[in-house]
């Protein structure tokens, strides 16, 4: 019999919820924040309060595009971690009192787990194809960075990561350096692509294992620019398509050359990408240049799926529900990576 899942999402600044019906993902509907625009940043209360506005709206929304009643859901599946621990309480709570009223199972999904799953995701446009196991998945979003090896849908192990910024950050960071808005991945992306990626020289980080670090590149920018405003007070507003272009490239540059190694160290060609940072253009098309170089199967999901969403939280819940793998009432969220 056909199962259906809602999906929960809320564990930094999109409230989301999405309903999948055997892998097919029938709605997956996200409130973006705005109130976080004019602080540069994510500010946790005020995430937390809008999640609590928004929830009930957005799930209502993702029930109503799914054309299903709430009485023919089969599971409740909710983000417990990592994230913020307000944002993800909100979730939880929902989660939990949901669950309860309509006798279904409560279904905890890790995040970065989620992110990882999202590749399995089947909808009525895609082509549909996914990676084989054994793959390799770099996740790259605004709080993680790192490569996982993953074996199963329950089998993964990371065998890199970043051991200070995450490449969304770096991303984050080098865009209100330059007085840019937040988000500032997106931003830079749109300015790079008429910028020259070979204009300026940043260092790499100097690091052996598959460990990834981002925090000098984002000192020696800041540096960089210091030093150049003092000589001409105009330097970033004259330049900024270049640097926008050579940071950009200098963080894709970073990410490639660690996935690089681990496919090398490994063995392992099917090499799937997932988290915010994946929708770059630029890293979309050096994945898959550098894979058809490297022999490759390259896997980027739907521009909708890479952010945060609550399709892979959804997708996640149902392998999960299949497996019996359920969740006590008694949960409380956790706010960093248990993977
Ligand atoms: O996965 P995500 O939506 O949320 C987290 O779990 O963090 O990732 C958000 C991150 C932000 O740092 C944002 O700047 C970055 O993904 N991002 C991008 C692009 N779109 C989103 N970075 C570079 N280029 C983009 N086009
Ligand atoms: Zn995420």
């Amino acid at each position: 019999m056909a199962a259906y899942i809602l999906g929960i999402e809320s564990s930094c600044d999109d409230t989301s919820a999405a309903v999948i019906k055997d892998q097919v993902i029938l709605s997956n509907v996200i409130a973006n924040q705005k109130v976080h625009k004019d602080y540069g940043g994510v500010v946790p209360e005020l995430a937390s309060r809008a999640h609590q506005q928004n929830i009930i709206p957005v799930i209502e929304a993702a029930l109503s595009e799914a054309g299903i009643d709430k009485t023919q859901l089969n599971g409740i599946a909710f983000t417990r971690g990592p994230g913020l621990l307000g944002s993800l309480l909100v979730g939880t709570s929902f989660a939990k009192t949901f669950s309860m009223g309509l006798g279904v199972p409560l279904i905890e999904v890790d995040h970065l787990q989620a992110h990882i799953l999202a590749h399995f995701i089947k909808d009525n446009t895609a082509a549909n194809h996914h990676p084989e196991f054994p793959f390799l998945c770099l996740t790259v979003s605004g709080g993680h960075t790192q490569i996982t090896r993953v074996d199963d849908h329950f089998e993964m192990k990371i065998i890199g990561r970043t051991i200070d910024d995450a490449a969304g950050e770096a991303f984050d960071k080098a865009a209100k350096i330059m007085g840019l808005p937040y988000p500032g991945g997106p931003v830079i992306d749109k300015l790079a692509k008429e910028g020259d990626p070979h204009r300026f020289q940043f260092p790499y980080p100097n690091i052996s294992n598959l460990d990834y670090s981002f925090s000098g590149l984002k000192t020696s920018f800041l540096y960089f620019l210091r030093d150049e405003l003092k000589k001409d007070e105009q330097f970033i507003e004259n330049n900024k398509k270049d640097l926008s272009a050579s940071i950009q490239k200098t963080i894709i540059d970073i990410l490639n050359k660690k996935l690089i190694k681990a496919s090398q160290e490994t063995g392992i060609n099917d090499i799937a990408i997932a988290g915010g940072v994946s929708a770059n253009s630029h890293f979309r098309s050096e994945v898959y240049r550098i894979g058809e170089e490297q022999g490759w199967r390259v896997f980027i999901p739907k521009f909708e799926y890479t952010t945060d969403n609550a399709a892979m939280i959804a997708v996640t819940g149902l392998f999960k529900y299949k497996q019996g793998q359920f969740t006590d009432q008694k949960v409380s969220p956790y706010s960093r990576s248990r993977l």
